[in-house]
C-alpha cells in the first residue's frame, strides 16, 4: 500500500512536471531574467541576487528606514552600457525602479534620441533607498552604498559608464571634480575588476531646470553613441 506521504510527493512531482519539471530537480537559483528577455548566465544572475540580499541586509540606515522600496536597477543586465543616477525619488520608491519620474521621462527621451532604451542599458544609482524630501544623499550615505554600486558595476561589467549629475561623479571619480570641467569626456577607470570608459553629462533634472544646458547634454549624447563598444 502507498502511504499517504508518497501520495502527496507523487503528486507534488507531477504538478512540478506539469509548470515546468526543471523547478523540482534543478536547485540553482531560477534566472527571472532569462523569462523576461534577458539571459543572462547563472553566474550573473546569482551574484545579483546576492548583492540585493547584501543591500536588504544593511543596518541602521535611515534612508532605508524611512523608503517603501528598494531600488535596485532597471534594464539589461547584458548590457555594455551602464548608466548611474543618484538616488530613487517619489516615484521610483514607490514603483521600486529607477528613473520612472520625470527625470526619468527626458531619460528615456535623451536615450532614445541615439537610439538606445532601456532594454538595450543598465540602470541604476549610487544609493538604492530615496533620501527624504528628494534631499541630496549625505556623504556618509554615499560613503556606507560606495562598496554596493561598486560591486554592481563589476558584476555588470559594462564596457562604458554614463554618470549622471554630480552626485555619481563625485561618488565615483573624487570630490575634487566639478561637472562642468568633466562632462563631455571619456575617462578609463577600474572599479574592482571592471576596467571601462567613463562619461559624465548633466542628470535630466539638471536639465529640466536648466533647459540651455541640453545642447551640451546633446554632445555628451552623441559621443555614446559613436563610441566603438
Ligand atoms: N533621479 C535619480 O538620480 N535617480 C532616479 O532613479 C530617479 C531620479
Amino acid at each position: 500500500m502507498i502511504k499517504k506521504n508518497n501520495i502527496d510527493l507523487i503528486k507534488l512531482i507531477q504538478y512540478y512536471k506539469l509548470i515546468n519539471h526543471n523547478l523540482i530537480y534543478n536547485n540553482k537559483a531560477i534566472n527571472r531574467y532569462k523569462n523576461v528577455s534577458f539571459e543572462i548566465s547563472a553566474d550573473k544572475f546569482d551574484n545579483l541576487e546576492r548583492l540585493k540580499k547584501s543591500i536588504r541586509s544593511i543596518k541602521k540606515c535611515s534612508l532605508k528606514d524611512n523608503a517603501k522600496n528598494m531600488v535596485f536597477s532597471d534594464g539589461n543586465p547584458k548590457s555594455k552600457i551602464m548608466l548611474i543616477g543618484e538616488a530613487p525619488g517619489a516615484n521610483e520608491d514607490e514603483e521600486g525602479l529607477p528613473f520612472v519620474g520625470r527625470a526619468g521621462a527626458l531619460l528615456d527621451k535623451m536615450l532614445s534620441a541615439i537610439n538606445l532604451d532601456r532594454k538595450k542599458v543598465y540602470i541604476s544609482n549610487i544609493v538604492n533607498y530615496r533620501p527624504p524630501e528628494n534631499r541630496r544623499p549625505t556623504d556618509e550615505e554615499i560613503k556606507r552604498y560606495l562598496p554596493f554600486i561598486t560591486k554592481h558595476i563589476e558584476i555588470i561589467n559594462p564596457k562604458i559608464i554614463v554618470l549622471l549629475g554630480s552626485t555619481a561623479m563625485n561618488a565615483l571619480i573624487g570630490n575634487e571634480v566639478v561637472i562642468s570641467k568633466m562632462r563631455g569626456k571619456w575617462i578609463e577607470k577600474k572599479f574592482g575588476s571592471c576596467k571601462t570608459s567613463v562619461i559624465i553629462t548633466f542628470h535630466p533634472a539638471f536639465l529640466m531646470r536648466q533647459p540651455a544646458q541640453k545642447k551640451m547634454a546633446w554632445i555628451d549624447l552623441k559621443m555614446i553613441r559613436d563610441r566603438k563598444i
